[in-house]
């Protein structure tokens, strides 16, 4: 026996040399095509058994990050028994290297592992959280900080993250609303092709490019009531024209590989759905990368209700089409029992196996291994000063300015400031939820050191007055004095990073604590001076209290390491404030879900007399939100004029072409997010009241015109139709481009 093991590994390592070698000279070639790295797997396939395939499809988490309620301390162990093919929440490149070892040098095969971090909105350089990098509406600067955080990972041994979370949230309940882009189905398309772009780069083969990962497929952000992982239950027409396209977007953009989601979709949880695996990603999207689950979503289907035990869960999951297990054991425990007793099809073994490894080959790992674990890259690339610079930018573009009565901001520079509030001078929670290795102590910019960029400090009064929950008012006179003895007052407030983010729904949507009660002891202390609400936090929130209290708001979510900074650009009008919201601000949580492309229902609400009897309408409530999706102010103007359409009638060949002309009749010069709205009047399936079918960002110096030009064809104006098919429907269309969602049309043009 001892022999045959010998004579065996002689072979393999004989072998594997030359997979090393014969991949050292494909990696020189320009760009080795996926057919060569195909016929390589096959080679190392038919050297593995079945136990060493199944451990490709097995994923374990180190202790370098918690992000799922079990760990499993055996994990070296597993790794050296070749059980293991993929690792999460280790890093550092002495970290992956020392495992990397394990797996490369102590098991037969010596094949490499993938290590998997979720590296969100930043790896040590944290920019805004991701529902506030939407609210740039700049997809090249969403995409350089991708880019930048596909750096930093890279060094320090990490070669696949868990994002984009592309799904579409229309709950500001749901925690994780903060991760995504927001609401629309069009935005978060685009903004799920740059994070593609950003991480992936144009070579995976490139040490500094990771891959990517659109999770959670699908309906994550529709659970019931807003709470984490609850029920998704959506009929084909929300699911296809809405859920799906930024998954489709993110495959179009060549991601490499999908994360499944905790929830049941109309029954069937995600983890074991055929349908939403087999039949739409593999057959219609024709998807090749691989698909992992979240973590411990295959024991999950026992509580789900849909597995009896874990046996049974490993055979649902992986007939679904699920091709690694992160952090269930289900895989290593049962998945070759599965195959050997003829429950499970060997072949679905080998699928999963050729995926997992066809990515490790263009990663380039077989080459070497330890490209990525580079500790004198490490020390170089992270926290570069260029790379602090631009998310002090990206911080300052996606700050939204919500209201501004009597143009209080900019602030003056002669002027005294009261500086108030919980995080006035906070540095753990500026870089918000899933910030990856982000420094939550000495490394992030406060709002408060942002400022003294600006102001010395004899023209700063500094009071907490409040902590972010809790009732202490103990503070409130200090805060008030502090008023008392400024030209102005800037209120820093919001939520606790943890409050958004996994596992982190609210019921209600206030500022918590006694934030709002403080606003208002000040705002009758000191009736006459100006109040400036600076907010952080990760979900759309209920701020009509605040609306009426405050002479401008600026919603700077989560803005990231250099914060404090960009925040400050803002207020002081270094940057002028160019950011949209990418999600609509409810007045009350019983409108929720509010949304701007809603349907109209066959009762609709008279524009002249919305509490028109038996109509769609609340009684306590108008229908509006607090401020609608797309809404931000400048510090300048804009003035539109109507659109010019280049025809009022097209054909199913034409191209249609719609501008506007924008005029910035303000003082300051400023990017103004022009945005293309259409209506399809009559559809197979309603069509939404609006929908947002293109955008761009441009730059107009005070007193400065620029014509914005779309072009439309029938592509542009398809849904899946009552027969699921993607098409176009003849018919009037409205149109529109305007600088915000909330608008009445008044143009139109026919399809025939
Ligand atoms: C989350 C995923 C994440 C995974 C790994 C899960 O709890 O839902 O989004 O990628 O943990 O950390």
């Amino acid at each position: 026996m001892t022999h045959i093991l010998k004579t065996q590994n002689f072979i393999v390592v004989a072998l594997t040399f030359c997979f090393l070698s014969c991949k050292s000279s494909v990696a020189q070639t320009a760009s080795p095509s996926t057919t060569s790295y195909e016929q390589k797997v096959d080679s190392l396939m038919n050297l593995m058994t079945l136990q060493e395939k199944v451990g490709q499809t097995v994923m374990y988490s180190g202790s370098g990050a918690v992000t799922g309620p079990t760990v499993n301390k055996n994990f070296r162990t597993y790794i050296k028994d070749a059980e293991v093919g993929a690792m999460l929440n280790v890093y550092s490149a002495k970290a992956t290297r020392d495992l990397q070892k394990l797996a490369v040098e102590e098991t037969r095969l010596g094949i490499p592992l993938l290590f998997g971090y979720d590296v969100i909105h930043g790896f040590r350089t944290i920019f805004p959280i991701n529902l506030g990098l939407a609210a740039s509406w700049d997809l090249e600067d969403i995409e350089k900080g991708t880019r930048i955080a596909a750096e930093e990972a890279s060094a320090v041994g990490i070669h696949w993250t868990f994002a984009p979370m592309v799904d579409i949230a229309r709950d500001p309940r749901w925690g994780r609303i903060s991760e995504g882009a927001g609401e629309d189905v069009y935005l978060g398309s685009k903004i799920a092709k740059a994070y593609v772009h950003g991480f992936q780069g144009d070579d995976l083969s490139k040490d500094n490019t990771i891959l990517a990962c659109a999770k959670h497929f699908v309906g994550y952000g529709a659970a019931q009531a807003g709470r984490d992982y609850h029920t998704v239950n959506m009929g084909h027409d929300e699911l296809r024209n809405v859920y799906l396209p930024p998954f489709k977007a993110a495959v179009d953009a060549g991601v490499e590989t999908f994360m499944t989601a905790f929830n049941e979709l109309n029954g069937v949880p995600a983890t074991a759905n055929k349908f939403i695996f087999r039949d739409i990603l593999r057959d219609e999207w024709n998807f090749k990368g691989f698909v992992v689950t979240d973590y411990t979503a295959i024991n999950e289907l026992i509580p789900h209700g849909f597995a009896k035990d874990q046996k049974h869960a490993t055979k649902l999951a992986i007939e679904a089409g699920i091709d690694q297990d992160m952090m269930s054991s289900a895989n290593r425990l049962h998945l070759a029992d599965l195959v050997n007793e003829g429950e499970v099809d060997v072949a679905l073994v080998n699928d999963a196996c050729r995926r997992i490894l066809l990515t490790k080959y263009k990663l380039g790992l077989f080459d070497d291994p330890y490209k990525y674990c580079n500790e004198q890259r490490e020390k170089e690339v992270i926290y570069k000063p260029e790379f602090l610079e631009a998310a002090r930018q990206s911080a300052a573009m996606c700050s939204v300015l919500l209201k501004n009565d009597e143009k209080v901001l900019p602030l003056d520079k002669n002027q005294t400031i009261a500086l108030i509030g919980p995080l006035a001078k906070d540095k753990e929670n500026i870089i918000g939820n899933w910030a990856a290795a982000g420094d939550r102590r000495g490394k992030a910019i406060s709002v408060h050191q942002g400022i003294q960029e600006y102001l010395n400090d004899s023209k700063i009064i500094f009071s907490k007055g409040c902590d972010i929950e809790g009732d202490d008012e103990s503070d409130f006179q200090n805060a008030i004095n502090a008023a008392k003895g400024a030209d102005k007052v800037v209120m820093v407030m919001g939520e606790d990073y943890d409050m958004s983010g996994e596992a982190a729904c609210r019921t209600n949507i206030k500022l918590p604590g006694r934030q709002t009660d403080l606003i208002k002891a000040i705002r009758k202390a000191v009736p006459d001076k100006k109040i400036i609400l600076v907010l952080m936090n990760g979900r759309p929130l209920d701020l009509s209290e605040e609306d009426m209290l405050a002479d401008a708001i600026l919603e700077t979510w989560f803005p990231g390491t250099s914060g404090g900074y960009g925040v400050a650009d803002v207020l002081f009008g270094k940057y002028n404030p160019s950011a949209k919201l990418p999600v609509t601000f409810p007045r009350t949580l019983g409108q929720v879900p509010i949304y701007y492309n809603m349907k109209n229902t066959g009762r609709p609400i008279p524009a002249n007399n919305p509490k028109d009897d038996y109509k769609s309408n609340y009684l306590d409530s108008p229908n509006t939100p607090l401020y609608p999706f797309g809404h931000g102010l400048s510090y300048t103007n804009f003035e539109y004029s109507d659109v010019t359409l280049s025809a009022n009638t097209i054909g199913f060949s034409d191209t249609l072409s719609a501008s506007a002309t924008i005029t910035n009749t303000g003082d300051y010069d400023g990017y103004e997010v022009v945005q293309l709205y259409v209506h399809d009047k009559v559809g197979s399936i309603t069509r939404p009241v609006k929908e947002l079918k293109g955008f761009e960002k441009i730059f107009l110096k005070k007193g400065e015109s620029k014509t914005v030009s779309f072009d439309i064809t029938v592509e542009d104006l398809k849904f899946y139709n009552a027969e699921m098919k993607f098409d176009v429907e003849p018919g009037e269309f409205e149109i529109a481009i305007k600088g915000t969602s909330d608008f009445d049309f008044g143009q139109t043009f026919t399809l025939e």
